[in-house]
C-alpha cells in the first residue's frame, strides 16, 4: 500500500492508503481527526470542508495523493479562541451541528482572504455549505461579528 506524508495542522503525518482514497477517509478513519464530517460524498454539501494551502476544498472528493506537499488545516487546527469560533459560540449558531465544522472552515478561509467581506461576498463564499437546519442567518451574522472582532 502506498505511503503518504501529509502536513496537517502544523504536524507531519504518514498514512498508508490507496492513492485514490479521499482525504476525508484518511482524516477520519486513519488519523482520528473526526471533526470533518461526511455528508453527501459528492462535493455538494460542504460538511467535509478543509483547507489546502488556505483554500477550502471538499475532503470527500480530493484524493490523498493530490494533497502531498500541501499545508492542510482541519477544524481541529482552528483554535477555540479563533474569532470565528468565538462568534459562533456568542451567537449560538449551531442547531444539530452536523454541518458546522464545514461552515466554520469556509468562514475562516473567507476572512483570511477578505477580512471585511460584504454581505454578497459572504453569500458567495458560503453558498456551497448546506445547512439542513437553516442556520444561514446566524452564520452570516457570526461571520460579520468575527470580521468586526478581527479588525477591532
Ligand atoms: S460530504 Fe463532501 S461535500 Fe458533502
Ligand atoms: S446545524 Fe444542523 S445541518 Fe446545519
Amino acid at each position: 500500500m502506498p505511503r503518504f506524508t501529509l502536513n496537517i495542522n502544523d504536524r507531519e503525518y504518514t498514512v498508508e492508503a490507496p492513492e485514490k482514497m479521499p482525504i476525508l477517509w484518511a482524516l477520519r478513519d486513519k488519523l482520528n481527526l473526526t471533526g470533518s464530517k461526511f455528508g453527501c460524498g459528492i462535493g455538494q454539501c460542504g460538511a467535509c470542508t478543509i483547507h489546502a494551502d488556505g483554500t477550502p476544498i471538499r475532503g470527500c472528493c480530493v484524493p490523498i495523493k493530490a494533497l502531498e506537499g500541501k499545508v492542510l488545516r482541519t477544524i481541529e487546527g482552528i483554535s477555540v479562541e479563533h474569532p470565528v469560533k468565538e462568534s459562533w459560540r456568542k451567537l449560538d449558531v449551531a442547531q444539530c451541528g452536523y454541518c458546522q465544522t464545514g461552515q466554520i472552515m469556509s468562514a475562516v478561509a473567507l476572512l483570511d482572504r477578505k477580512p471585511e467581506p460584504t454581505e454578497e461576498e459572504i453569500n458567495r463564499a458560503m453558498k456551497g455549505n448546506i445547512c439542513r437546519c437553516g442556520t444561514y442567518n446566524r452564520i452570516k451574522n457570526a461571520i460579520m461579528e468575527a470580521s468586526k472582532n478581527r479588525i477591532a
